[in-house]
């Protein structure tokens, strides 16, 4: 038996394999609302403008709800032979109201249909990914004010630089946070146009309003151009993009957390319900959410590279290649859902350790460049300055201490500039208030920061 949606030109049925090998059922089923949602305005538009009646619109939208109740119950039958997600609803349309069933497709291809599902699905997606950015970035705000002064070692090279305030670090996440969250939202303006009415390629001969059914479907406007509508996947390879910098921005957190959690640094504690154990080693605690979010960063980059690999090429307009979108689509979305789903979890479940933060600041002569602005404060041209304090380093490498617990005749061994007042500016608390200007590291910085962060949330 030939499929019955284009069985008029055969002569005999597809091959079982290629039945199985063409289909995208397996995977495109999971846009069922937004085709329904799709069908729906298209009939409705359709019965407006003359092409459909009443009764038949009314006939497909009680169906197309039916159905939709048929598969959220788990009560829908998926079929293999009836290729995608789209003629599956339809079949099973036409199966339950007959005439009315076969019309629904008047004017509309697969090609315009399935490009408006992605679109819708991928809107709801992004919206998805917001919600769960702002509820990370939420949790870090919240941090960032509890260990608005609390004292860590900044890094270079992952070499102590110079003490930071630990709420100062947690805002840096909250800015590459605040930057991808940008980036999706431009991505759904963007994608936010419908494709409904190019049909195949070319548009239809109906006297369609394309306006009305991208208003019915919330887009901002119907899409230009009928030949780039189907063709278009620029916002599947959007939405990798930004979610791969995304990703990258959580193995980067990733990574900060696997090595403070460690027994070596000892900075913060992650709580045993994100981590797990070893099958053999009893002491074992291990970070597997963060060390995760860190892998699965490889899959998006891949996705992202796919997708580029498939639509590099193509020629205008439609083609099955494009079926070949979704799954890393789809893929990419999870990902980025659930990395962002444990970050957000874990986040303000965090516990902070200051005595460990503060014991490392100490060490690694954090407080060198202080002694070096000291100098040019009192006179010192910088660069002199920077080889005084370089010797004075070299004397507490040497000797096992921090330049603080030197004697200010030691200290002043290396320049007579330094006066008594120069443990003022060696100590940690010192070092972290004095960059005291926006943006800078200082307690009080911090707090106005996270004023403006709470801002941009929208929190007050
Ligand atoms: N399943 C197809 C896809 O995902 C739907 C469009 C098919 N159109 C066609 N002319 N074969 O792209």
């Amino acid at each position: 038996q030939t499929n019955q949606q284009w069985g008029g030109r055969f002569t005999e049925s597809t091959d079982a394999f290629v039945q199985e090998f063409t289909a995208s059922v397996q995977f495109d089923q999971r846009m069922y609302r937004q085709d329904i949602a799709g069908s729906i305005a298209h009939a409705t538009m359709l019965a407006e403008v003359g092409v459909l009646s009443a009764a038949d619109r009314d006939a497909i939208v009680a169906g197309l709800e039916a159905i939709r109740g048929e598969i959220e119950r788990g009560e829908f039958t998926w079929s293999v032979a009836l290729e995608d997600v789209h003629m599956n609803i339809e079949a099973r349309l036409t199966e339950r109201i007959g005439l009315a069933g076969k019309r629904l497709h008047t004017g509309r291809s697969r090609n315009d249909q399935v490009a408006t599902d992605i679109r819708l699905y991928m809107r709801d997606a992004i919206d998805a990914v917001l919600a769960e950015l702002r509820r990370l970035q939420g949790g870090l705000v919240e941090l960032a004010e509890r260990e608005a002064a609390t004292i860590m070692p900044g890094f270079t090279h992952l070499q102590v630089a110079q003490p930071v305030t630990f709420g100062h670090h947690l805002l840096a996440w909250f800015e590459q946070l605040k930057r991808d969250s940008g980036r999706f939202s431009d991505c759904r303006a963007r994608l936010n146009v419908s494709p409904l009415g190019a049909a195949a390629l070319a548009g239809t001969t109906y006297p369609i309003d394309r306006h009305r059914s991208a208003e019915l479907l919330g887009f901002s406007a119907p899409s230009e151009n009928s030949l780039d509508s189907v063709s278009d996947r620029d916002f599947a390879i959007e939405f990798c993009a930004a979610g791969a910098l995304l990703m990258t921005h959580l193995s980067r957190f990733s990574e900060e957390l696997v090595l403070w959690s460690s027994a070596q640094f000892g900075f913060v504690d992650i709580p045993d319900r994100f981590c797990t154990g070893s099958s053999i080693m009893p002491q074992k605690k291990n970070p597997d959410v963060p060390e995760l979010v860190r892998g699965k960063v490889g899959r998006v980059n891949g996705h992202l590279i796919g997708l580029l690999t498939l639509m590099k090429g193509q020629p205008l307009a439609y083609n099955k290649d494009n079926q070949e979108d979704k799954e890393p689509l789809f893929d990419t979305v999870d990902t980025v859902l659930g990395s962002l789903r444990a970050f957000a979890d874990m986040v303000p479940a965090l516990r902070a350790r200051p005595e460990r933060m503060r014991a490392a600041a100490q060490q690694g002569f954090a407080t060198a460049t202080d002694l070096a602005d000291y100098l040019v404060r009192k006179g010192v041209p910088f660069r002199d300055a920077h080889e005084i304090v370089g010797k004075a380093v070299r004397l507490g490498v040497d000797t096992g201490r921090d330049l603080s617990a030197m004697s200010l005749e030691e200290l002043r061994g290396f320049s007579a500039a330094i006066e008594a007042d120069v443990f003022d500016c060696l100590t940690l608390e010192g070092s972290v208030a004095a960059r005291n200007h926006f943006g800078g590291t200082a307690p009080h910085q911090v707090l106005t920061a996270c004023a403006r962060a709470r801002a941009w949330l929208g929190l007050s």
